[in-house]
This record gives structure tokens, C-alpha cells and sequence, in this order.
């Protein structure tokens, strides 16, 4: 990655859970990093240990503080409300820092005439019935934060035709791994608290598509040094679906808890949610030679071993 050798980059959300990750890997390669972030949910701690790093505390809804940073080559853009019922409940502050957010930041970008890689979901996709989807697969969110994201990912391809910005868009499935947020997590949190149920949000049918944060670190990095990434959307997944119940049993197997936690669906799922994830990866694959190496089989048992819930 000698690419990034010399290059100023910017990352906004870099408090946050994968934005802390990919400044892990950064520091080490780069040596004017620059991390972006309100601490709405990221935290100062996953990232003040990393060396040569510039920490600003501020918010990409502001737009002066954001073009008084000095220039850069390079901006990761995940600053986000990543929240799918929160979405629901406050769809405008939703879209404010989702779709307005996005804007500020292809704005910064325009004066620097920096490259952009823009974290987008697989929310954008909503329900769909062609499995595994690929990225030619339209629009077609059933959440505000699914819509926030296309409208996102829309003003970077006008910012790519209109004004020959250098964007990648990664549409990321479920990323998980150390420290990470979401269902792997919440299962972790509520078994710690009471070993004898586990209730699951919705059937438990709905599937994801999990895929290691270190794979999707790998993949950032192509998709920002790469020439062939310039003006393409990539799918960042595993390329496999796993029920959510399926994962809940492999959790308690690795427990040791198969016969004594009962598993409690609700049957009520989130407004928003969406039954499958579950990525085609092949363009990425092609393209950029990424390849996903770790399976959620192989790591469950380090992430719990990670939080001490394994004697
Ligand atoms: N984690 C996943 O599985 C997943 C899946 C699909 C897409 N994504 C996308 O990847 C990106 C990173 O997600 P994450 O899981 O690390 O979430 P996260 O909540 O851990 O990180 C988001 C970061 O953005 C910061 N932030 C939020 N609003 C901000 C604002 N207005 N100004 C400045 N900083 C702000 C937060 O403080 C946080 O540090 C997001 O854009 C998210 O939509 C994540």
C-alpha cells in the first residue's frame, strides 16, 4: 500500500467501530491521518493509542469547521446515524446527517479535489427477492436509513459525472469483529445478563450476510489505492447467508449452553427491517482481487473469548 505513503487522508466516523478498525491499519501505513467524528456513538478510546493520528472533535453537518481542516488527497467518508429503527423514529435527523452529511463531505472534497470512498449498506437494496443481489440491482430501501444512503450514494455519482470526482462507493452487509455493534453483540449482552432465554428481535428466519472487519479493512484499502476502483460500486459481504436463529445456536454451542438457553423469538421484526442480506461479491472479487478469508464459524469463538464469557 505504498499509495497511501505521503497522501493527507481524512476519515470521518473514525471513532466508530469499523472507522477505528481501518485507522488502526492507516496509522501504520500513512503518516497525515485525520480523524473526523462527533462522538455521537464512536469513541475517543478505540483510537487515541494510534500513533502520527490527528484527532477533531466536530460534526460533518458543519460544513465551515469541516473546509478549515487542511487539505487532503483522501477522504473515507462513514460518518453516520447507522441505526435502522432510529432511523424510523427520526427520519429527518436521519437524513440530515445521512444524505446532508454526505453532501458536506463531497463539498470538502470538491476543494481538495480528494479522492472519496463513501460507506454505503446493503440497506439501499431493501427486501428483494434476487439472492444473492448483485450491485446492478436498482434502489429499493424500506427504511429512511436504507433511503438516506441512496441519496448519498446519488450525489457521489453526480459529484463523479459532473465534477470528475475520484468516488468508490462500498455497500457493506453486517461487518462484525472486535468491538463491534449489532446482533452478534446484542446476543453476546443478553446471554451475559441472563443465560436461561435469549429472545430474538423478529422470526429469527431473517438472514445476513456476515462479514469479518479485517476483510472489509482490506477492501477499503483497494478501493482507495486501486485505478480500477475509481467510479465503481462494490458489494462488501462474505457472499453467504446465515439465519439469525442459526447464528444464535452456534453462539450457545460455542457456549456450552445448546441444552440450557431457551431461544425466544419475538415475531415481531423492527420496522425497516429486511428478511435477507446475503451479497453476490463477485465484481468485487473481480475487480479489485478481494477475496473475504475469515468465516464467522472461525471468529465467534475469539470474540467471545475477547469479552471472557469462555471459562
Ligand atoms: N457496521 C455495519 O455492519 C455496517 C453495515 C452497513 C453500512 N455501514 C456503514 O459503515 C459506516 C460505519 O459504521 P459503523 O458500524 O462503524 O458505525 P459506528 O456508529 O460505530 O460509527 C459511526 C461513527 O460516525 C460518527 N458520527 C455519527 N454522526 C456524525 C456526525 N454528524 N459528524 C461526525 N461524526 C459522526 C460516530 O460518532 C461514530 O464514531 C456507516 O456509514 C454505516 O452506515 C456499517
Amino acid at each position: 500500500m505504498d499509495q497511501l505513503n505521503g497522501k493527507s487522508i481524512l476519515v470521518t466516523g473514525g471513532a466508530g467501530f469499523i472507522g477505528s478498525h481501518l485507522c488502526k491499519k492507516l496509522s501504520s501505513l500513512a503518516s497525515n491521518l485525520t480523524i473526523y467524528d462527533n462522538l455521537s456513538s464512536g469513541k475517543v478510546e478505540n483510537v487515541k493509542h494510534l500513533p502520527k493520528v490527528h484527532f477533531v472533535k466536530a460534526d460533518i453537518l458543519d460544513l465551515k469547521k469541516l473546509q478549515s481542516q487542511e487539505k487532503t488527497d483522501l477522504i473515507y467518508h462513514l460518518a453516520a446515524q447507522v441505526v435502522v429503527p432510529y432511523s424510523m423514529e427520526n427520519p429527518i435527523e436521519d437524513f440530515e446527517t445521512n444524505a446532508r452529511g454526505t453532501l458536506n463531505i463531497l463539498e470538502k472534497a470538491r476543494k481538495d479535489d480528494a479522492r472519496v470512498v463513501f460507506a454505503s449498506s446493503a440497506a439501499v437494496y431493501g427486501n428483494t427477492t434476487q439472492l444473492p443481489t448483485p450491485e446492478t440491482h436498482g434502489f429499493s430501501p424500506d427504511s429512511c436509513y436504507g433511503l438516506s444512503k441512496v441519496v448519498g450514494e446519488q450525489y457521489c455519482n453526480m459529484y463523479s459525472k459532473q465534477y470528475g470526482l475520484d468516488v468508490t462507493i462500498v455497500r457493506f452487509a453486517n461487518v462484525y469483529g472486535p468491538k463491534c455493534h449489532g446482533v452478534i453483540h446484542d446476543f453476546l449482552d443478553k446471554i451475559s445478563k441472563n443465560p436461561e432465554q435469549l429472545e430474538i428481535i423478529g422470526s429469527g428466519m431473517q438472514s445476513r450476510d456476515f462479514v469479518h472487519i479485517y476483510d472489509v479493512v482490506e477492501a477499503m484499502l483497494l478501493s482507495a489505492t486501486s485505478d480500477v476502483a475509481i467510479g465503481k460500486t462494490f458489494n462488501i459481504g462474505f457472499g453467504k447467508t446465515t439465519t439469525i436463529i442459526d447464528l444464535a445456536k452456534i453462539i450457545l454451542k460455542i457456549l456450552g449452553l445448546s441444552e440450557k438457553t431457551v431461544i425466544k423469538p419475538t415475531n415481531v421484526p423492527w420496522q425497516g427491517d429486511i428478511k435477507t442480506i446475503w451479497f453476490d461479491i463477485s465484481k468485487v472479487k473481480k475487480t479489485l482481487k478481494w477475496t473475504p478469508k475469515i468465516s464467522l464459524e472461525d471468529t465467534l469463538k475469539e470474540l467471545i473469548l475477547e469479552r471472557k464469557m469462555l471459562v
